[in-house]
């Protein structure tokens, strides 16, 4: 009966005569193998340590240079007079919330920050903090502020509510910080940025902070979160070309028309952007001169479009003081532009942004922009 451990010492019996047969050159050719083996061991060892050394030390430079988003704090909230019945005649809201950039050799350059109060997820209150300004590495800056007058809009209803609230044992309120941020290593300035942290904080029936919401950390918005390193499509630009107006008015025809080129540029290499309607229009002082529509169109990544549009008539009453004020050279129109944008970013469409445009187009007594200027760009304007 043939068992299991038997059959594998026939195997030995049947090769070693075979080892045995090729000795010589068998044991040669293994020492050569084992020979280069340990070579090429030690070479990939080498290199597997220089590889880890060279992965430590690119993780030690992510982490020291890694941007670490601001610090919002609440330090202070109070709304003095919650105590008197009919404190909304003089409310304030008063705050000290302080911005912390913990970087080591990353600063920030902050754009447009505001801070809004909510309650009960009403808009109360709003005010701008700093319109922009650089901060360096490690540096804290405060924000104080009062809210009262035409910064708050606190009615008697809303009093009522606040009280109630605060025989309950607490008032809560939200801030919110909103802005813009880029980031500068060295030389190298980031895209903007938005951001957005909101902070709960409760006061106590006397209108001060509860100590639980005292010092705590602000919390960035998700959106901001998910969006702070990836790409934001970089805003379109609009200028003005080719503008053209006659340099006087007859009285045989009182009808007159100006002409000139959109010029839109998508600088953004990742999006393109989908334009609904552009509705531009030109006032002359206060009073319309004209106004038209480019129709909705689509532009693809880094691409410059000149939109031609038909002459626009203008205004038979408004041309009247206008042609006299052009042979002085110093006439001007102020253009405004509205439209609402959509970005496309790899297949994935943004939702709608509204937005607007706004600049001055000067014309020269040669009914051209003036100074021979080529174009009129028009800047962002918020709201
Ligand atoms: C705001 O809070 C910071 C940090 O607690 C403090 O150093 C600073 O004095 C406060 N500023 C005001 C005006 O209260
Ligand atoms: C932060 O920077 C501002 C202005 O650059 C400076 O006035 C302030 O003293 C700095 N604060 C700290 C804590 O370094
Ligand atoms: C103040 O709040 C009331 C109620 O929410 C609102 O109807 C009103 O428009 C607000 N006024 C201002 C100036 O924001
Ligand atoms: C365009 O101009 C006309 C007058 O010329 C005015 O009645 C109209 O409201 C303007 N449209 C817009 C959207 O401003």
């Amino acid at each position: 009966m043939p068992t299991p451990e038997q059959i594998p010492i026939q195997h030995e019996r049947e090769a070693r005569p075979m080892k045995r047969r090729h000795s010589a050159s068998y044991y040669v050719h293994r020492a050569r193998d084992s020979l280069t083996t340990r070579v090429s061991k030690i070479v990939c060892g080498i290199f597997l340590t220089l590889l880890f050394i060279g992965g430590v030390a690119a993780f030690i430079a992510w982490l020291s240079l890694r941007p670490h988003r601001p610090r919002i704090h609440i330090r202070d909230f109070s709304i003095p007079g919650l105590d008197q019945p009919t404190g909304f005649d003089n409310a304030e809201i008063i705050f000290n919330i302080t911005a912390r950039n913990s970087n080591q050799a990353i600063g920030y350059y902050y754009d447009s920050v505001e801070a809004l109060v909510f309650y009960r997820n009403q808009m109360i209150g709003s005010a701008p903090l700093v319109d922009s300004f650089y901060q360096e590495p490690k540096n804290t800056t405060i924000f104080y502020k009062v809210l009262s007058g035409a910064t708050l809009n606190v009615t008697s209803d809303r009093w009522m509510e606040f009280r109630n609230d605060r025989a309950l044992g607490t008032v809560v309120f939200r801030v919110d910080i909103t802005g813009m941020v880029r980031f500068k290593v060295s030389t190298w300035d980031s895209k903007r940025h938005r951001m957005h942290t909101n902070c709960d904080v409760g006061v106590n029936p006397d209108g001060s902070i509860l100590a639980s919401y005292k010092n705590k950390r602000c919390l960035l918005g998700l959106l901001v979160l998910c969006l702070w390193l990836s790409l934001r499509p970089k805003e379109p630009k609009f200028a003005i070309i080719q503008f053209s107006i006659p340099t006087s008015s007859s009285s045989e025809n009182p009808r007159a028309t100006f002409s000139y080129v959109l010029e839109v540029k998508n600088s953004d290499k990742e999006s393109s952007i989908y334009y609904d309607d552009i509705l531009l229009s030109f006032k002359y002082k206060q009073d319309m001169a004209g106004n038209n529509t480019v129709p909705g169109f689509n532009q693809g990544k880094g691409n410059n479009d000149d939109q031609h549009v038909p002459p626009v008539e203008i205004n038979q009453r408004v041309w009247r003081d206008l042609a006299k004020e052009i042979p002085q050279g110093t006439a001007r129109l102020n253009v405004e532009l509205f439209t609402s944008i959509k970005y496309k970013t790899w297949g994935i469409k943004s939702k709608h942004h509204k937005i607007k445009y706004q600049g001055a187009v000067p014309i020269g007594s040669d009914g051209k922009i003036k100074d021979k200027k080529k174009k009129v760009k028009l800047r962002r304007s918020k709201k």
